[in-house]
């Protein structure tokens, strides 16, 4: 089958996820990097793109540059990236949504509630598809934990218990530095600094693998270094549709900690456990038996954890490659295979609904609130 085309908005030279989309977009061989317009300023964007081997006339200085050229063409790119900062998501989403392009979009993939509906709607009537890069939900340990809560090997999920609390920006000393301090500033990271920027990707997490969409909570955040107008730390109590109890906690000030991502599902008749820092493992106990651990790579596994690992058992593979399992998951899709766990433009909006939720329910102290986006009342 002939290589999709692929071009990328953002992730240019020094940027934190660009290397990750670049490593995993090309690991399969099922793309090709065309099109690119890589930074905020045009001439180092198109110089980057130049080197990482796109034609000139597609190395573009901009997205509007790159929408009007590549709309143009009879052999325009299948899918954009989008990996800017937030606040320019959802304009450049709706844009290409809009000319008939399929997106991958980073998260957080609007800044309110308004512009999630918005591109859901968009997507919807566009019948392309719009992804959100919610790319642990790609490990193929993950994907294991969801078949097994499918499956019923636990039972009903009771209680949901998550955690992405690391301490990189624990030292109040550097809390200045230009660095960390937009992520505390509303004017560039909008309602929500560690929630919007950590705690949605185990939200995420919780939803999907109990398959269960999150309907009300309550929050508490917090900013532990006074100069942060954002919260730097958040605990997160809700409730998801069939019931079960879900715990989250995020933080940035959490010393010591260094990814700190993991999740733990407890049912009725079994619980598991998994740790991005470790993420070959599954940690599976069921009731009233001994502790397993269920490795990638190992026989008897579920067909998406079986074609999503490459390497053999005890070889670690990593963020790269789980960034790779969604980039094979869209190709699929923009080539008409049903690849249902492809986190969506719904989960995007789901997200941006419990942001918004959460603050608001900070300011009331903590009361329960309706986290369902209103479009799905
Ligand atoms: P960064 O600040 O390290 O890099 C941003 C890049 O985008 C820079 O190269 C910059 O020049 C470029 N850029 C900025 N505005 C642009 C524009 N208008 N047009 C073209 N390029 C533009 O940011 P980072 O950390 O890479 O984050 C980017 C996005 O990725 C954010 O939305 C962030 O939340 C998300 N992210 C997601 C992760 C995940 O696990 N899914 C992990 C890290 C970041």
């Amino acid at each position: 089958m002939a290589k999709l085309k692929w071009g990328m908005i953002g992730g240019g030279e020094g940027s934190q996820i660009g290397p990750a989309h670049r490593l995993g977009a090309l690991a399969d061989g099922k793309f090709e990097f065309t099109a690119a317009a890589l930074d905020h300023r045009a001439e180092i964007g198109r110089d980057y793109a130049q080197r990482l081997g796109i034609v000139k006339d597609r190395a573009y200085g901009d997205w509007q540059e790159m929408l009007a050229g590549e709309k143009s063409r009879t052999d325009r790119i299948d899918l954009v990236t989008v990996a800017t900062p937030n606040a320019t998501h959802f304009e450049i989403t709706k844009s290409f949504l809009e000319a008939g392009f399929n997106v991958l979009c980073e998260k957080p993939m609007t800044m309110t509630v308004e512009e999630g509906e918005d591109i859901v709607r968009i997507a919807q009537a566009s019948g392309k598809i719009c992804a959100v890069n919610y790319c642990y939900s790609a490990y193929p340990m993950v994907r294991q934990a969801r078949a097994m809560v499918q499956a019923g090997e636990l039972g009903q999920p009771r209680l949901v218990v998550t955690n992405f609390a690391h301490g990189h920006h624990a030292d109040a000393t550097d809390a200045d530095n230009p660095r960390l301090r937009w992520r505390y500033d509303p004017a560039l990271a909008g309602v929500s600094g560690q929630f919007a920027d950590c705690g949605i990707h185990a939200l995420h997490m919780a939803s999907f693998i109990c398959d269960d969409d999150v309907t009300t909570l309550s929050a508490d955040f917090v900013s532990t270094i006074p100069s942060r107008v954002l919260e730097d730390d958040a605990m997160v109590n809700f409730r998801m549709g069939r019931g079960t109890v879900g715990r989250l906690w995020t933080s940035s000030v959490a010393v010591g900690r260094q990814h700190g991502f993991d999740i733990q599902i407890f049912g009725e008749t079994g619980g598991l456990r998994w740790a991005s820092e470790q993420p070959n493992q599954l940690i599976y106990t069921p009731v009233g038996g001994r502790t397993q651990i269920i490795e990638k790579g190992e026989a008897g596994l579920c067909d998406d954890a079986m074609r999503l690992s490459r390497v053999p058992i005890a070889h670690p593979e990593g963020f790269p490659l789980a960034v790779a399992n969604i980039y094979c998951d869209l190709a699929d899709a923009i080539n008409g295979e049903a690849r249902d766990a492809l986190p969506s433009a719904t989960d995007g909006l789901r997200s941006m609904m419990a942001v918004h939720t959460a603050v608001k329910s900070t300011k009331a102290n903590g009361a329960w609130m309706d986290a369902r986006p209103p479009m799905f009342r």
